[in-house]
């Protein structure tokens, strides 16, 4: 499965979902391939801050040909992650059309739930050229023990596109363990942050896509 991890918005997680899921998922068993589609290379960057190899290649394609460009990578691998860039709308449109799975992260405040038109937009459009563009939001940065969430979950029912029931609380092991290049499935195996990546995985590998 190809998974694009995408919202114009910036700083929401998209590349802290994306190193974790990818992570979660070798966990699991499977290969995995990392595509870091952001010029500023930050998934680059945290596999170049390990001291040694990262639990799964990290390779970058930051131009707007990602669809084009992954046939020929995807298939030593059982699945493929891309960490979406922020603003850039052809790398975005690009990375939609490589997806068979389009997550969407999302902060509990009202202006991520406003600047998720932009990102709903450019999958309508998307759809154009690829039908049937599965697509999914998750919450991130939870406030752990607020009603905030369920709020979130309200006001997104407005968009066309289903929120998933696990989600990701703010938990400062996240931006720790990024430090070091790490992942909080290294560095926390059974805290509750690694409990929640796995969940969110489970529940995509439920999507049946
Ligand atoms: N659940 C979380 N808990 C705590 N910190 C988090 C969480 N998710 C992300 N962060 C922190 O928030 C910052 C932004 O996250 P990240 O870089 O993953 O966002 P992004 O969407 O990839 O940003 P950009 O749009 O610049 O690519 C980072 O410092 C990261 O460590
Ligand atoms: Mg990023």
């Amino acid at each position: 499965m190809i998974i694009s991890v995408l919202n114009q918005k910036g700083g929401v997680g998209k590349t802290t979902l994306a190193i974790h899921i990818s992570h979660a998922l070798v966990l699991k068993g499977y290969s995995v391939l990392l595509v870091d589609a952001d010029p500023q290379g930050s998934a680059r960057d945290w596999a170049a801050a390990r001291a040694n190899q990262p639990p799964f290649p990290v390779v970058g394609l930051d131009r707007p040909t990602i669809h084009r460009d992954l046939p020929a990578l995807v298939k030593d691998f059982d699945h493929v992650v891309i960490d979406g860039p922020p603003r850039v709308s052809d790398l975005a449109r690009s990375a939609i059309i490589a997806a068979d799975l389009v997550v969407i992260p999302i902060q509990p405040s009202p202006y991520d739930i406003w600047a998720a038109d932009q990102i709903i937009k450019l999958i309508q459009e998307a759809s154009v050229f690829k039908e049937n563009i599965k697509s999914v939001f998750v919450i991130n940065r939870k406030i752990v023990n607020t009603a905030i969430g369920r709020d979130v979950v309200e006001a997104l029912e407005q968009y066309p596109i289903p929120v998933l029931k696990a989600s990701i609380s703010q938990r400062v092991a996240f931006a720790e363990s990024a430090a070091s290049g790490s992942t909080v499935l290294e560095t926390e195996k059974l805290g509750a942050a690694a409990k929640e990546v796995m969940a969110l995985v489970d529940e995509l590998m439920s999507l049946g896509v």
